[in-house]
C-alpha cells in the first residue's frame, strides 16, 4: 500500500513543478469599437496624453543633446522619470505608458501580443502606401483583471534621433560603446529620417459606467 502511493506523489511532483510555471495565457484583446462613447473617451484622454508625452520626448532629445555628452545622454534617455499623471475625478485613469517598437533597444519596451497587432496595423497600411492609422484603441482582457484600454500613436524618427538609432557605422565611437555596454541586444539602430520608428502607447483603466438608477 505504502509503495502504491509513490507513483502518484511522483506523478504529482512532476505535474505540480510543471503546473508552477504555465505557460502565460494569451491576452484577449481586440480594437476599440469606434461607436462607442467609452472609447471617445479613452481615445480623446489618450490623444491628449500622447501629445504631451511626444513633445515630452521631444525636447529631452533637444536639450540633453544640447546640453550632455552623447555617453551621458544615451544613459539618459527616455523620460525615466516620467510618471503617469494623478488619476482624476470621473476621468479614466493611466495605468501604465510605454513605447514599443518591432526593433527595440530595451527589452523592457518588447510588443506583447496586443502591442504586436497595433503595430502590426501600421506596417501593414504603410506597406501597401496607406497613411497609417494616427491613433489605434484597443481592448485587452486578461485574467482576473478589469479590461484595459490601450491607445496608440506611431512615432517618426526625426533627424536628431539618427545620432543613436541610425547605421550602426554611422554612430559615434562614444554612443556605439555605451549602447554596447547598455543594451548589449540592440536592434533599435540603422533608421533613416523620418522612417516610422514605433508606437507610444498609454493605457487606461476601463472607466465604471454609470451604477443603474435604483427602481424603488
Ligand atoms: C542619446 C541617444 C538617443 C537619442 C538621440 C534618441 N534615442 Fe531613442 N532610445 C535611446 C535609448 C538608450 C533607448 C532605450 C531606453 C529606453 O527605451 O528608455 C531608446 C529607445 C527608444 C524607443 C523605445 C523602443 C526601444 O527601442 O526600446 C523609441 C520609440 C525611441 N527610442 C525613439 C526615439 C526618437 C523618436 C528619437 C528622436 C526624437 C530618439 N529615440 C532619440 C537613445 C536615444
Amino acid at each position: 500500500m505504502k509503495n502504491a502511493a509513490y507513483p502518484v506523489v511522483f506523478a504529482c511532483l512532476g505535474a505540480c513543478l510543471w503546473a508552477q510555471e504555465p505557460a502565460k495565457p494569451p491576452l484577449k484583446f481586440a480594437w476599440a469599437p469606434a461607436d462607442d462613447p467609452l472609447t471617445a473617451t479613452v481615445r480623446s484622454a489618450g490623444e491628449k496624453l500622447i501629445d504631451r508625452i511626444g513633445g515630452s520626448l521631444l525636447i529631452e532629445v533637444e536639450r540633453t543633446l544640447a546640453t550632455k555628452g552623447l555617453d551621458e545622454a544615451v544613459e539618459l534617455m527616455h523620460l525615466k522619470s516620467l510618471a503617469p499623471p494623478r488619476p482624476l475625478e470621473g476621468k479614466p485613469r493611466v495605468t501604465a505608458i510605454k513605447l514599443t517598437s518591432f526593433r527595440v533597444r530595451e527589452p523592457r519596451n518588447t510588443p506583447d501580443e496586443a502591442d504586436f497587432a497595433a503595430l502590426d496595423l501600421v506596417r501593414t497600411a504603410l506597406n501597401a502606401g496607406e497613411a497609417p492609422p494616427k491613433v489605434i484603441v484597443q481592448t485587452v482582457d486578461a485574467a482576473d483583471t478589469p479590461t484595459e484600454w490601450r491607445v496608440y500613436r506611431p512615432i517618426a524618427v526625426s533627424p536628431k534621433c539618427l545620432l543613436c538609432h541610425g547605421n550602426s557605422d554611422s554612430l559615434q565611437p562614444q554612443v556605439r560603446y555605451m549602447l554596447e555596454r547598455l543594451y548589449p541586444e540592440d536592434k533599435a539602430t540603422g533608421y533613416s529620417a523620418w522612417e516610422w520608428r514605433g508606437l507610444i502607447r498609454v493605457s487606461y483603466a476601463a472607466p465604471v459606467p454609470p451604477a443603474p438608477a435604483k427602481t424603488n
